[in-house]
């Protein structure tokens, strides 16, 4: 496979659009626990308004040839943007900083998995968290049904905090290593 990597800049979003319904419509399919929730969420309610409430935003995707078949999309937020009237996803007081680190997005198709490229993908997100010296906790929300995402991120080092919303979300953490 002969896949391009890209960092794409916020104005090119739109890229992004098919691939985020795709895994709304993917994580509906895996859920057992409150599955209408996802009914809501698409491109327009969960990455526009993510993108927008964010302090600095990264975005990769994967092309073959023309056709885009992964991306990812990590953001920096103020943590106070994560306890909203959907829920608090984690305790406040448990982060010392402003600001926390989140891979927030990640999806390839497929017909693309198991060769690595999520690896890859994953890997790049977390080198551009890394790189912001006054962020030391990162977070990645995983819904429930997902066992194999969960023990991806497992494996990449990050560990399940507690679950939120009946079981709906679990939260897996990480903290920078000084
Ligand atoms: C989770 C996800 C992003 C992982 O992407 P991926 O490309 O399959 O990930 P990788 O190929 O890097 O790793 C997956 C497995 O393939 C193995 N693998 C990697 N390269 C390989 C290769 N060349 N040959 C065989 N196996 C390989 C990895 O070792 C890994 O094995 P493990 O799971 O036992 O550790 C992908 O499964 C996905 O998009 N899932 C649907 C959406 C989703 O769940 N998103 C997360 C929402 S929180």
């Amino acid at each position: 496979m002969d896949l391009i990597y890209e960092v794409i800049s916020e104005e090119k979003i739109e890229l992004c659009r098919d691939l985020c319904n795709e895994l709304m419509v993917f994580q509906k399919s895996n859920a057992y626990i409150k599955a209408d929730l996802f009914d809501t969420m698409n491109f327009e309610t969960r990455l526009l308004p993510s993108l927008k409430s964010a302090v600095h935003n990264h975005i990769v995707i994967v092309r073959d040839g023309d056709r885009i078949v992964g991306y990812v999309y990590s953001n920096i937020s103020p943590k106070e943007a994560y306890s909203n009237n959907f829920a608090t996803f984690f305790d406040l007081t448990s982060i010392i900083r402003k600001n926390v680190g989140c891979l927030s997005q990640f999806y390839i198709k497929v017909e693309y998995r198991q060769y690595g490229v999520g690896s890859k993908l994953f890997n790049m997100s977390l080198e551009w968290l890394k790189q912001f010296e006054d962020v030391d906790d990162y977070f990645i929300f995983v819904s429930n049904g997902n066992l194999n995402a969960l023990e991806f991120y497992k494996r990449k080092g990050f560990s399940v905090s507690h679950d939120i919303l009946d079981g709906f979300i679990t939260v897996l953490r990480s903290h920078k290593q000084s």
